[in-house]
């Protein structure tokens, strides 16, 4: 709808992952895609600060996130599976679900626990970010100069950075005179946004929070749709197969003494279902979307002229049959068997990228956060199969039907688990 793609052959896939900004260019596809100078504002393609945070920061800071991600997921999966009176089980609509529990969890470790329990602030948030896409699709219509003021009048009935923002805000002008008292700082990836941000955002915080506001956004809907869809096929296994999911999940807690970085690596069938969901849907059937800043050509000698965006057909990449044997197999198990089989270990994890797997992109601009989303996705789904039964409802054998808006493939959002609390059988430590 924004504006039309050529989709290049997959043996340009090393072209573009090898090649520079200057050239192909990954972050104008993002500013243009998100609409950022209009949705958020110029300064985040301008100094993409938050970006290196993510990737150094907040990536080496896992595992001390992993306890507050537990303990925010055991208090709000206790909430949200709550049967009504009377009843044993909840039958909660998965993706709308998830969404809050990842918006909470991910806050826990942003912005801490007061504010990711503030449910107005996670209403704002997720709003916000669900939006962001579907204005900045409508903005791309409308000439460059109306398109701010279009968006300021259309955020301030439904989404937009206003309402969040005022939440957010307090909350960093309180880290910022904490910081100024040298008082000893919490660790959260607001504090380290803050200590990467310029004396110009750190005068004025309605300009950090949009940092915020920006990580949110990459975390929420990503980590929910991937979430949603693993659960999906797990309610479809039979219980002996969940069975052996658990007992993994068990072996890997005791042998390590509990969630740690060392025990969620030996999650291998979790891991395997994650990369499973990455291969079979990823985020869209398109991937390493570019914008052509010079003449390009292609390997079989097209030219595309400057101006035009790019993409891969990730559909292409990830159903091979050369690479991987029934692609259109949906296979929770495929990659752990793949990771018994054979030496290395490391090659088939979900947050390894090769040019036969880039749901989260290639190269120097891959997803930085897909440390930080396994780590909050495999604990939610270890202690959710530890805790809770998960069925389809009606006895449906079959995960439901995906729904496709423009580019992007995401779960049914209508579609419903069943989760019944597990009582007295294999819990967690
Ligand atoms: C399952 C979860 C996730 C998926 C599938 C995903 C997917 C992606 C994809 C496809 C890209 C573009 C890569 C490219 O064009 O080559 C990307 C970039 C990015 N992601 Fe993620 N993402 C996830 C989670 C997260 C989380 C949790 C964060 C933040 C905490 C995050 C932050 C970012 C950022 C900052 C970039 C831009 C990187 C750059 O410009 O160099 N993502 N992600």
């Amino acid at each position: 709808m924004a504006g039309s793609i050529v989709v290049v052959g997959l043996e340009n896939v090393e072209k573009i992952k090898n090649s520079d900004d200057s050239i192909i260019n990954q972050p104008l596809s993002v500013v243009e895609a998100l609409q950022l100078k209009h949705t958020m504002n110029s300064r985040q393609q301008a100094l993409p600060y938050q970006t290196a945070v993510i990737r150094t920061d907040m990536t080496r800071a896992i595992g001390s996130f992993i306890p507050e991600v537990l303990d925010e997921t055991r208090l709000s999966m206790s909430e949200a599976f709550a049967p009504k009176a009377g009843e044993r089980s909840a039958t909660v609509p998965l993706f709308h679900t998830m969404t809050h529990l990842i918006a909470r969890v991910s806050n826990r470790a942003m912005l801490g626990t007061t504010l990711c329990r503030n449910e107005t602030f996670l209403h704002d948030i997720i709003r916000f970010a669900e939006t962001v896409v579907l204005y900045a699709e409508l903005l791309a219509w409308f000439p460059k100069i109306l398109r701010s003021p279009i968006y300021f009048l259309i955020s301030s009935k439904y989404g937009g950075p206003r309402e969040p923002t005022k939440a957010i805000i307090p909350h960093l002008k309180a880290l910022i005179a904490e910081k100024e008292q040298g008082l000893e700082s919490s660790k959260t990836i607001a504090n380290f946004l803050l200590n990467h941000a310029p004396p110009e955002e750190i005068a004025n915080p309605e300009l950090l929070a949009m940092r915020i506001l920006n990580v949110n956004f990459g975390s929420i809907h990503t980590s929910s749709i991937f979430g949603s869809h693993v659960l999906f096929h797990l309610a479809t296994l039979s219980e002996a197969e969940l069975d052996d999911i658990r007992h993994e999940i068990i072996e890997a807690l005791e042998s390590e003494g509990g969630y740690n970085k060392a025990s969620l690596s030996k999650m291998r069938k979790l891991d395997s279902t994650l990369r499973e969901v990455g291969r079979f849907y990823a985020l869209s059937p398109l991937g390493l979307n570019r914008v052509l800043l010079k003449p390009t050509v292609l390997e079989d000698g097209t030219v595309i002229p400057p101006g035009y965006h790019i993409a891969v057909s990730l559909r292409g990449l990830h159903f091979d049959p050369n690479v991987y044997p029934e692609p259109d197999k949906f296979d929770c198990f495929r990659f752990s068997k793949l990771r018994e089989t054979e030496e290395s270990d490391a090659k088939h994890r979900f947050t390894t990228v090769e040019k036969n797997f880039a749901p989260f992109g290639l190269g120097r601009h891959a997803c930085p956060g897909r440390f930080f989303a396994s780590m909050e996705l495999k604990i939610m789904l270890a202690h959710m199969l530890l805790n809770y039964d998960v069925s389809l409802p009606d006895g449906a054998k079959e995960a439901p039907k995906v729904m496709r808006l423009n580019t992007a493939v995401m779960p049914d959002v209508k579609a419903c688990l069943v989760i019944t609390p597990r009582v007295g059988q294999m819990q967690d430590l």
